[in-house]
C-alpha cells in the first residue's frame, strides 16, 4: 500500500513539475521550430532567442504580444552575420495565443533566465534635459544607432533604420538591466548577429539605456 501511495505521489509531483516546466502551447504551436528556449538547443535562424526572456521582457508586454503580436523587426528576423544569404521569410503573422494560453506561456517565459546576470545596474532616475541631449548625440551621431533602429524625432515622429528591432516604446517591453547588459556585453546572450559590439564603458551604456527608455510615444 505504501509503495502504491509513494508511486502515486511521485507521479502527481512529476506532472506538477511538468506543468510548471512548460505549458502545452510551446509544443502544440511549434514555438521551438523558430525559438530557442534553452541555450543548449540548436541555434535557430527563424526567430529571436527566448532562453533569457525572464531577464529581457516585462510580463505584461509578453502577455499582450502573445495574444496580439505586433511587428518589432520590420526587416524580418535574421541571425548570424551572413544574413544576405538568408531568405527573408515573407512576413507571415506571428502565431497568437488565447488569453489563458498567453498567461501560461508568459509565466513560463519569465522563469527563463541567465544564471549570473547582475541586477541593479540602472537606477530609476531619468536623464536630465542636458544629459538627454548628450545621449541623443551618442545615439544618433557618435554610434549611429539610429541608422539601424527606429526612434522618435523631436516632434515625436518615428524615424530611423529598420535593420534592427524598433526601439520605440521599448521601455514598456525591455527591462533596463537587460538593455544595459545587451549594450555592454552582448556576448552574454550568445549573440553573433549583426549589431556591432561597441565596447562601451558603464557610464555610456547607462546613458544609452536611459535614453532608450525615454523613446516613447504618449501612451
Ligand atoms: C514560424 C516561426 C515562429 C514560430 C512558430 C513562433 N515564433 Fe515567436 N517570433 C518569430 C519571429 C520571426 C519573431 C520576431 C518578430 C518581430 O520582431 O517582429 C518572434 C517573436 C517572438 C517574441 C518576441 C521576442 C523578441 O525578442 O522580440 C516572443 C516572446 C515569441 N516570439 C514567442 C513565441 C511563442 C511562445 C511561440 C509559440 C506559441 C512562438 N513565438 C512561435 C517566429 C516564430
Ligand atoms: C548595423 C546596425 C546596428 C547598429 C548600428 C546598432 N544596432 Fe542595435 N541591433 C541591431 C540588430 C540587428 C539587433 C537585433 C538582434 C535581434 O534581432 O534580436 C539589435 C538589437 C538591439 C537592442 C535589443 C532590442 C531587442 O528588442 O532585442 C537594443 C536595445 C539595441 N540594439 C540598441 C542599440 C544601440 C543603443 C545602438 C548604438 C550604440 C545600436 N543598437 C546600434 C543592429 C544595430
Amino acid at each position: 500500500m505504501r509503495i502504491v501511495v509513494s508511486i502515486l505521489l511521485f507521479w502527481c509531483w512529476g506532472s506538477v513539475l511538468l506543468v510548471w516546466a512548460e505549458p502545452e502551447e510551446i509544443g502544440k504551436k511549434g514555438c521551438r521550430e523558430c525559438h530557442r528556449f534553452s541555450s543548449e538547443e540548436k541555434e535557430s535562424n527563424k526567430g529571436p532567442d527566448l532562453f533569457y526572456a525572464g531577464d529581457k521582457f516585462y510580463k505584461n508586454w509578453l502577455n499582450k504580444f502573445l495574444q496580439s503580436p505586433m511587428v518589432i523587426r520590420e526587416m524580418n528576423f535574421f541571425s548570424g552575420s551572413d544574413f544576405l544569404s538568408e531568405k527573408a521569410n515573407a512576413s507571415e503573422p506571428h502565431v497568437a495565443l488565447t488569453k489563458e494560453g498567453a498567461k501560461r506561456v508568459a509565466n513560463f517565459l519569465m522563469t527563463l533566465r541567465l544564471p549570473n546576470l547582475e541586477a541593479g545596474k540602472v537606477n530609476d532616475e531619468p536623464l536630465s534635459k542636458a544629459e538627454s541631449v548628450r545621449a541623443k548625440m551618442l545615439f544618433e551621431r557618435s554610434f549611429g544607432c539610429i541608422s539601424c533602429h527606429r526612434a522618435l524625432n523631436l516632434v515625436g515622429k518615428v524615424r530611423g533604420g529598420v535593420s534592427g528591432p524598433s526601439l520605440v516604446n521599448s521601455g514598456l517591453r525591455l527591462k533596463p538591466d537587460w538593455i544595459f547588459h545587451w549594450l555592454k556585453t552582448p556576448q552574454k546572450f550568445m549573440y553573433k548577429g549583426r549589431m556591432p559590439v561597441f565596447n562601451l564603458n558603464e557610464e555610456t551604456a547607462t546613458r544609452l539605456t536611459k535614453y532608450i527608455l525615454s523613446i516613447r510615444t504618449n501612451l
